[in-house]
């Protein structure tokens, strides 16, 4: 593996990825990213120093220009479809492009040489919770195409790695949150299905009020309990996880998670305070397929990547996402 090679970040211009291609960039590290931009933005690659690549990941021909033009040491996998519902109704979209597609990669990474693989799996994989905080040993029963088709990849890579010798890590996130602290990315789905963005583009009056879908639940004040994890969080243990592989420890999967439930309501509230704007709330019926509750037991990724969550503070989550959602950047990247 040579000293200087690139990671190839895959999916690096949406939202999760654009922020880890900046700590990447940030921490002195080569950096090509392909996106085919069907939801990415490439202003989110706001570092000159990084190769931009469009194209798709099932793109063989695409792939074999990539690996032979660059020299990659590593890819770090981003790119999915990752709307639950639309998975539900279109099955095969999200079969086709979040596990076809990613076997073509790894075949090109087989055939090219490249050993390491980081991917973004999810909390999705484990289903309705048998009991919370969520263990890595909790059974994973996924209840939509969305969560089968990243536990059917995580599956792959045992097997992958099991035959060929892939070094991977599988990243189960819980509710990537926030924004990079000067503003300047942030959160741009579209449509946007997040929690932390509608609410705030409720209080910024973009939206007329949010909707809490489910009041009856078995939590405290009756609402949803989730996760939410800070998305420069996230991207720190990516490059954890890289040097961990390159390292010489085997392939591993783990949660990242504060280990911090917040309820719906409570989330709205504290919005409330960030932003100083008062939120129109309207109360709604449960929506199938919400479990009450998905809280990450985070112990395991601090064992091995000796990572723990540094934003623990729901507010100092928010502020981050409300400089983005209020600040001048929004819609330019
Ligand atoms: N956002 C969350 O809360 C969350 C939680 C758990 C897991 N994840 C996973 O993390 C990853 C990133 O999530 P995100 O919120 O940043 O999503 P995102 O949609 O913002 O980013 C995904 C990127 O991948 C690109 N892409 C999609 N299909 C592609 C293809 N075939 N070829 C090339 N590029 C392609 C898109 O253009 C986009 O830039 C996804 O795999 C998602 O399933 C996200």
């Amino acid at each position: 593996m040579k000293k200087d090679a690139a990671i190839l970040v895959v999916g690096g211009a949406g939202y999760i990825g654009s922020h880890t291609v900046r700590q990447l960039v940030a921490a002195g590290r080569k950096v090509v990213v392909l996106d085919n931009l069907v939801y990415g933005h490439a202003d989110a690659l706001v570092d000159d120093a990084v190769i931009f690549i469009e194209g798709d990941l099932g793109d063989r021909a695409v792939l074999d220009r990539v690996f032979t033009d660059h020299a990659i040491s590593a890819v770090m996998h981003f790119a999915a479809y990752a709307y639950v519902g639309e998975s539900v109704t279109d099955p095969a979209k999200y079969y086709g492009n979040n596990l076809a597609a990613p076997i073509v990669l790894l075949d090109a990474m087989r055939d090219h040489g490249v050993e390491v693989f980081i991917f973004s799996s999810t909390c999705a994989t484990y289903g309705n919770p048998q009991y919370v905080p969520i263990d890595e040993q909790h059974p994973q029963n996924p209840i939509n195409p969305y969560g089968a088709s990243k536990l059917m990849l995580e599956r792959v890579l045992a097997d992958y790695s099991h035959a060929y010798g892939l070094k991977y890590a599988a990243l189960r996130y819980f509710n990537a949150a926030g924004c990079s602290l000067d503003g300047l990315i942030g959160e741009d789905h579209n449509p946007e299905t997040h929690l932390i963005p509608l609410v705030l583009e409720a209080a910024a009056g973009v939206r007329e009020h949010i909707t809490v879908f489910g009041t009856d639940y078995p939590t405290p004040d009756g609402s949803c309990i989730r996760d939410y994890i800070h998305v420069n969080d996230l991207a720190r243990a990516h490059i954890l996880a890289i040097d961990r592989l390159r390292g010489g420890a085997d392939s591993f999967k783990c949660n990242l998670g504060t280990g911090i439930g917040h309820s719906v309501k409570e989330l709205i509230s504290a919005a409330e305070r960030v932003t100083g704007k008062s939120i129109k709330v309207v109360l709604g019926e449960r929506r199938e397929g919400d479990p009450p509750e998905l809280v990450a037991a985070p112990a395991l990724a601090k064992e091995l990547l000796g990572w723990e969550a540094e934003y623990k503070d729901l507010e100092m989550i928010l502020k981050t996402a409300w400089a983005w959602i209020s600040g001048p950047h929004k819609g330019h990247f």
